[in-house]
């Protein structure tokens, strides 16, 4: 099977230009002005942009938490990522304390297997390190699970101590790997939960109201100065506010990376969402929505270079799930829908209000993952060799996000009504075309686990 996509604007982190596309099997085989190549299909995208196949890197598949599942499972998540023009996602596996790390891949290759749409790769959560879990890391290495998350929140259930955390971000160092961390100070936080339960608030703005923006910037730089200390490459998720963002810029003074991910929700929505009563519950994910100030420091951090990905850390949860909080914000599952709007809001927000460049929304959405993670130049460019992940964009198109049309098993959306320039009109998979104008052209199945390579911390 060869396809030739003809005169689309081919947009990369680095260029911008005009040419046609070669595919051959599953791959980018030439690259070229008025290619002369006879293909099986030709697709003219004169008018649109080419750029490479979205990469999420936080993602929560069929994930058990809080009490339940999130909501989409790797059919419908993978499903909806392709619809949204994102070609692979890394999803996170849990470890269960008391239980062995080859146990918690075992359950999630179980999960996975056979039932993507997409490419997917796993992050392994370390929730419990001890002798045994030490030995582990390198095995996980070997299976091309290269990146291993922690909590610093979630006590109990997820959270791991410093002690921990610097035992793991040693041995994660020697086996070459990364060590990534939801960064919030977890005992500050449930110390605030019970202070406002026991003063009988119990609504969801005080899930916003007991993660002040200093439990973030607090973690956020003490595990920034435990990555300095332990030499190891490290990436905080989902960051969200000015505080936590400064944490780091004071560990790049001296001259120390500390990769930083934040999502698409935290760019674009804010906590004035938590005053109406428990429709608010819609956004309860932690870290919560901040203010407009940290959309602003958020969005300069991105052209700063001080972030290098925006993901969506997709945990859905349907409405039924949400009012198993109705009398206890402490008792909402975490977590909110964004898989399938992440590129089409980038770049409608970003890239047509002017915040952002064109290849800088590359970079954020697609590269800049494939390279911390081991991954590139497989995934996250266009070139000779490169899977055939390609998003033909149309940049004019407008349309409205809506829970009617959108194709994540959630029954509400945190974007309903939004209108949004840009849409992903065709997607291709490695060489198939997985999305054609709103239309499935493939089968659950064909999604494949990505092994990632060893890592160094540099990009
Ligand atoms: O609210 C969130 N973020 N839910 C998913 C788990 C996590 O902390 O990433
Ligand atoms: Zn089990
Ligand atoms: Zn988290
Ligand atoms: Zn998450």
């Amino acid at each position: 099977m060869s396809i030739l996509i003809k005169n689309g604007r081919i947009v990369t982190a680095a260029e911008d230009y005009i040419a046609d596309i070669y595919i051959e099997g599953e791959q980018i085989v030439a690259i070229g002005q008025n290619l002369s190549l006879k293909a099986d299909q030709e697709i003219d995208a004169t008018g649109k942009l080419v750029f490479p196949g979205g990469i999420d890197p936080h993602v929560h598949l069929d994930m058990p938490f809080m009490g339940t599942y999130s909501s989409d499972d790797y059919s419908t998540g993978t499903l909806a990522a392709l619809h949204g023009g994102t070609t692979s996602v890394i999803d996170f596996i849990l470890q269960t304390q008391g239980k062995s790390l080859r146990h918690a891949l075992e359950e999630w290759q179980g999960r996975s297997k056979g039932n993507a749409y997409g490419d997917y790769s796993f992050h392994m959560a370390v929730t419990d390190f001890n002798e045994n879990t030490k030995l582990e890391i390198r095995e996980m290495v070997e299976e091309g699970i290269t990146s291993f998350k922690t909590f610093m929140a979630y006590k109990g259930a997820l959270m791991i101590d410093d002690g921990q955390m610097v035992d793991l971000m040693q041995e994660v160092k020697r086996q070459g790997g990364m060590v990534t961390v939801h960064a919030t100070n977890g005992d500050m936080i449930d110390k605030l939960i019970a202070k406002h339960k026991s003063e009988g608030k119990l609504s969801p703005l005080y899930h916003y109201l007991s993660q002040p923006e200093v439990t973030e910037a607090e973690a956020s730089g003490r595990f920034s100065d435990m990555a300095h200390y332990t030499n190891v490459p490290a990436y905080i998720v989902h960051m969200t506010c000015e505080g936590a963002l400064n944490a780091v810029r004071r560990a790049t003074m001296r001259n120390q990376q500390v990769f930083v991910e934040t999502c698409i929700q935290y760019l674009i929505l804010d906590a004035s969402l938590y005053e109406n009563d428990f429709e608010g519950a819609k956004w309860v994910m932690s870290p919560p929505l901040r203010q407009p100030k940290d959309q602003e420091a958020l969005w300069a951090g991105l052209n700063q270079g001080l972030i290098q990905v925006v993901g969506t850390d997709h945990c859905p949860f349907k409405w039924e799930q949400k009012l198993m909080g109705k009398d206890d914000f402490s008792k909402i599952p975490n977590g909110h829908p964004a898989i399938e709007h992440r590129i089409e809001l980038l770049y409608s927000e970003g890239v047509n209000k002017g915040k952002i460049t064109l290849n800088k929304f590359v970079e954020v959405s697609s590269t800049n993952a494939a390279k911390l993670f081991g991954m590139y130049p497989k995934k996250g460019c266009i070139a000779i060799g490169s899977d055939a992940d390609l998003v033909i964009f149309d940049p004019n198109k407008q349309h409205q996000l809506s829970v009617n049309t959108h194709h994540m098993n959630v029954d509400y959306s945190g974007y309903e009504g939004w209108e949004v320039t840009g849409k992903c009109e065709t997607v291709l998979l490695r060489g198939q075309i997985a999305i054609d104008k709103g239309e499935t052209k493939i089968n659950k199945g064909y999604g494949q686990f990505v092994k990632r390579n060893k890592v160094n911390g540099i990009i």
